[in-house]
């Protein structure tokens, strides 16, 4: 029987870098995913000449310069930079809060003019601890933000009233008081051209993949068949749930081709507004600057997570923190696993974080 180095759980991000890496070592690795892709959640179906982001939008950035030469020393980026919007009761605004941002809401048109207005605005909260999340907004940034352009979403995004929500989950509200719709702020920004499957091939060449296959169906088979293991899926069924599981909020996608060049002329629309139960339509085009005849466009929808439901995002409160330190714990003394990615860490990982986070072990490969 072929001996491999190492057995790598999960065709994600995580799985594919770290099989990318010891290759380049010259190690024998095995990826299995239960998923019949590979990918993990940056995987894109192709339709009609579109890539469509199939769990949700995905766009690289970093300030970190050797992630940024390690993923275009295997493919080329594109320009896209993300410029987000918000549609609240048919009213748009840009995104993040910027001067385009105030001029849309109050026609301020210095930020000397902007910031006496949020100042203003939060002077409602002055002297007061902020209690829950809709506080906290309000104190951060005033009340017109925070109805017209953060409490809808927020809530929808977490399926409760922002009163009932606590207000560490929002710690800070970035303004900008410049006209610039960037939203991230980091150095690097785009998409790979061709998709983000041209990406987790490049990674995955010299490793050999098995899909449509669950470790857990057949974990003592395939443990057999390597000297380690890393591991990137769910912390807490490595273990049986044996303290309980951890929980996630979910997404649900609709995703629906229509026959017009161009929906809504950008990548990405938030839906600000509570009564509308999406938050956000992705037009995928747009990442790629696709000029087809048709478009794709997915429409968001959170929702509560139960098992069998995609894992998205790790709700990080105080139950959920103890309940992994104690899975952390059985996992640092598991000798011969690595635990590693978004869900075997429990933590919400950007791209660039997963990918720095493999360089940075990458020479006890
Ligand atoms: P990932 O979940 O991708 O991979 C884990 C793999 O393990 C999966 O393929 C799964 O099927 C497999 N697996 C699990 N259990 C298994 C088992 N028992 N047997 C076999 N296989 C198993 N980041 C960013 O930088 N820019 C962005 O714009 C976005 N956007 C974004 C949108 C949404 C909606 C989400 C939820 C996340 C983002 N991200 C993001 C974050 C990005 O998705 C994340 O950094 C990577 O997917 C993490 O890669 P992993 O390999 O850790 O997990």
């Amino acid at each position: 029987m072929e001996k491999y180095d190492y057995l790598i759980v999960g065709a994600g991000l995580y799985g594919a870098c770290f099989a990318h890496q010891a290759f380049l070592k010259g190690k024998r690795c095995l990826v299995v995913d239960k998923r019949s892709h590979m990918g993990g959640n940056l995987y894109c179906e192709e339709v009609g000449g579109i890539n469509v982001h199939k769990y949700g939008a995905h766009i690289f950035h970093t300030s970190d310069k050797d992630v940024w030469e390690y993923v275009n020393s295997l493919v080329e980026f594109n320009r896209y930079t993300n410029s987000p919007l918000a549609n609240y009761r048919g009213e748009l605004y840009n995104l993040p809060f910027n001067m385009n941002t105030f001029y849309q809401l109050w026609g301020a048109r210095t930020p000397a003019e902007a910031s006496v207005i949020i100042e203003r605005q939060r002077t409602e909260m002055e002297g007061r601890e902020p209690g829950n999340l809709e506080e906290q907004a309000i104190s951060l940034v005033g009340r017109d933000i925070y109805e017209k352009l953060i409490k809808g979403y927020t809530e929808k995004q977490w399926g409760r009233p922002c009163t009932e929500l606590p207000a560490f989950i929002i710690r800070r509200l970035p303004v900008r008081f410049t006209f610039d719709n960037n939203y991230f702020n980091d150095k690097y920004q785009g998409i790979p051209i061709g998709g983000y499957n041209r990406l987790i091939s490049k990674m995955l060449v010299g490793a050999d993949v098995r899909l449509d296959t669950d470790y857990f169906l057949c974990k003592e088979e395939l443990d057999a068949l390597a000297d380690k293991v890393v591991f990137t899926g769910m912390i807490d069924e490595y273990f049986g749930y044996c303290y309980g599981k951890l929980e996630y909020r979910t997404l649900r996608f609709e995703e629906e081709r229509l026959d017009i060049p161009n929906f809504q002329g950008n990548a990405v629309i938030n839906y600000t507004e509570r009564e509308i139960p999406y938050t956000r339509i992705i037009e995928h085009k747009h990442f790629e600057f696709g000029n087809q005849e048709h478009t794709v466009v997915t429409r968001e929808y959170p929702s509560e997570w139960q098992t069998g439901a995609e894992p998205y995002y790790p709700v990080n409160d105080t139950r959920n923190e103890r309940l992994f330190g104690m899975y952390r714990e059985l996992a640092e003394r598991q000798t011969n696993v690595i635990f590693g990615g978004r869900l075997a860490q429990y933590k919400y990982f950007d791209m660039h974080h997963v990918i720095h986070q493999v360089l940075t072990i990458k020479d006890q490969i």
